[in-house]
């Protein structure tokens, strides 16, 4: 069904109960309708205590492009703001190399934006500052543009101590990349995997967008039997997520494109599931296919982490915290001698367990020893009635120990996470883009 001008009540009326929805399941899961972030400071170095391993990100807020469908923080590169941006990053880490101590780091994922820009400007420095600051006990995770893995590129990659590598790929068609705004073809895509899966990196992943414009089953399956042949050790696939804040709702009414169903996005998931399935890959988290046998590439593999740079956010148990969005603030704040944080959110016990849930979810099995050594209660004892319910609706299935979710559950539950996610991600990064120091966030 094509976009529609204006909001006709159907629409408005969609939107009233997704809220409503959204507002019982926050009810039930943790007491409160709204959860809400605020400006207020607070002392960091507690929240570190009991900690025993972190996860380290880095933000990136930089590309050569804007595309008009992304959601995150970006702006256009260039390299004096970028130099800028390393001496803040560095001050950062220098605040914080003594609240991290000797704490051991097992996951360094960068993100962005796109990393790959800061390639040859400031990205060695700051990753020098980062392994001698920190106990990190871990490679490097990346994320990177096609456009920026040229021969040369790669080799440089590879001696950062890069050993996972993502590739934002999106579409192996010349006419969806075009749709897309990507800068460049299909063959080209093609020869920039085949080139970084030649380089010896432990996992190569390939994020895919599906549920394009006008696409087809048989465009998708050709994108998956490609990326098999080609040697991708991993696949991430995800619908496209039309967030009102960028460009994509306007020019998704202009061009007339058409939007999917629920149900017709799970039978497209559903041809990429048999296509990579055949080849022996196995489902790693809701939207990520691994060949059996490689290390699955993913953004969060420990449940604590610190994050780095603008709008980076981190999880410190009690407490998650969010950099301001703003890249000129961000520099600012640091060169003052202040943290860059804007807004936090203390976390309840209730709502401690519902996030452990809901990252484990995502990665579609856990096991419930985990959660009872966690919180030093039986998962069974909180969430018992609601892991029934969805075992008996052919959702998840429950073993001694495992909880592992169907490839029905996968998506359906990954459906319900996107209520929160997208509502969530739109007003908190939609707001926080606007004003660099908001007083409050109410989710
Ligand atoms: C930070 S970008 C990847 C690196 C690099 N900036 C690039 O675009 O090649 C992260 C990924 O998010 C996904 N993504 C971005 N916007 C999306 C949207 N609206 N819907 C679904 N996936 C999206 C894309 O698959 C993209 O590769
Ligand atoms: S999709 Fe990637 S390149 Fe495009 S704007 Fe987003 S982060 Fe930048």
């Amino acid at each position: 069904m094509p976009y529609r001008h204006g909001a006709p009540n159907s629409v408005r009326d969609g939107m009233e109960t997704r809220n409503w929805f959204r507002s019982q399941i926050t009810d039930m899961l943790l007491g409160e309708h709204r959860l809400a972030l605020k400006s207020e400071a607070f002392e960091l170095s507690p929240h570190f205590e009991g900690i025993d391993n972190l996860g380290l990100y880095l933000h990136v807020p930089f590309c050569r492009q804007i595309c008009p469908y992304c959601p995150y923080n970006k702006e256009l590169f260039s390299v004096a703001l970028a130099e800028r941006y390393t001496e803040a990053v560095l001050k950062e880490i220098d605040r914080y190399s003594a609240m991290v101590g000797s704490l051991p780091v097992t996951t360094f994922y960068i993100g962005g934006g796109t990393p790959t820009t800061m390639l040859h400007t400031g990205l060695p420095r700051i990753l020098e500052s980062v392994y001698r600051r920190f106990n990190m006990q871990c490679g490097i995770h990346l994320e990177s543009h096609p456009n920026d893995l040229s021969p040369e590129n790669l080799s440089t990659i590879v001696a950062l101590g890069v050993e996972h590598l993502s590739i934002g790929i999106e579409a192996l068609q010349d006419h969806h990349l075009r749709i897309l705004c990507r800068p460049y073809t299909a063959d080209e895509a093609q020869a920039v995997i085949a080139r970084a899966v030649g380089k010896g990196f432990e996992c190569v992943n390939v994020d895919l967008i599906f549920a394009l414009p006008d696409q087809t089953h048989e465009e998708l399956e050709s994108s998956g039997h490609a990326l098999i042949e080609l040697g991708v050790d991993q696949i991430a696939a995800y619908p496209l997520f039309n967030f009102p804040y960028t460009q994509w709702p306007q020019l998704a009414r202009q061009n007339h494109y058409r939007s999917y169903g629920l149900l017709q996005k799970r039978r497209m998931l559903q041809v990429l599931e048999q296509v990579f399935y055949a080849a022996d890959y196995t489902r790693t988290s809701v939207w990520a296919f691994t060949k059996t046998g490689s290390p699955k590439y993913c953004s969060v593999t420990v449940p604590l982490y610190l994050g780095l740079g603008a709008s980076a956010g981190s999880y410190l148990r009690d407490i998650f915290y969010l950099n301001t969005f703003n890249t000129e603030a961000y520099i600012q704040a640091l060169a003052d001698g202040r943290m860059p944080i804007a807004l936090s959110l203390e976390l309840s016990e209730r709502m401690q367990m519902a996030g452990w849930l809901y990252w484990h979810i995502y990665e579609t099995r856990f096991s419930k020893d985990d959660f009872e050594r966690r919180f030093q209660l039986r998962l069974d004892a909180v969430y018992g009635r609601y892991l029934r319910l969805l075992s008996f609706l052919g959702l998840l299935t429950e073993g001694e120990d495992e909880v592992a979710l169907t490839d029905a559950g996968a998506y359906w539950l990954h459906t319900v996470q996107d209520l929160f996610s997208i509502d969530y991600i739109s007003k908190l990064w939609g707001t926080s883009r606007q004003a660099p120091w908001p007083a409050e966030v109410r989710l």
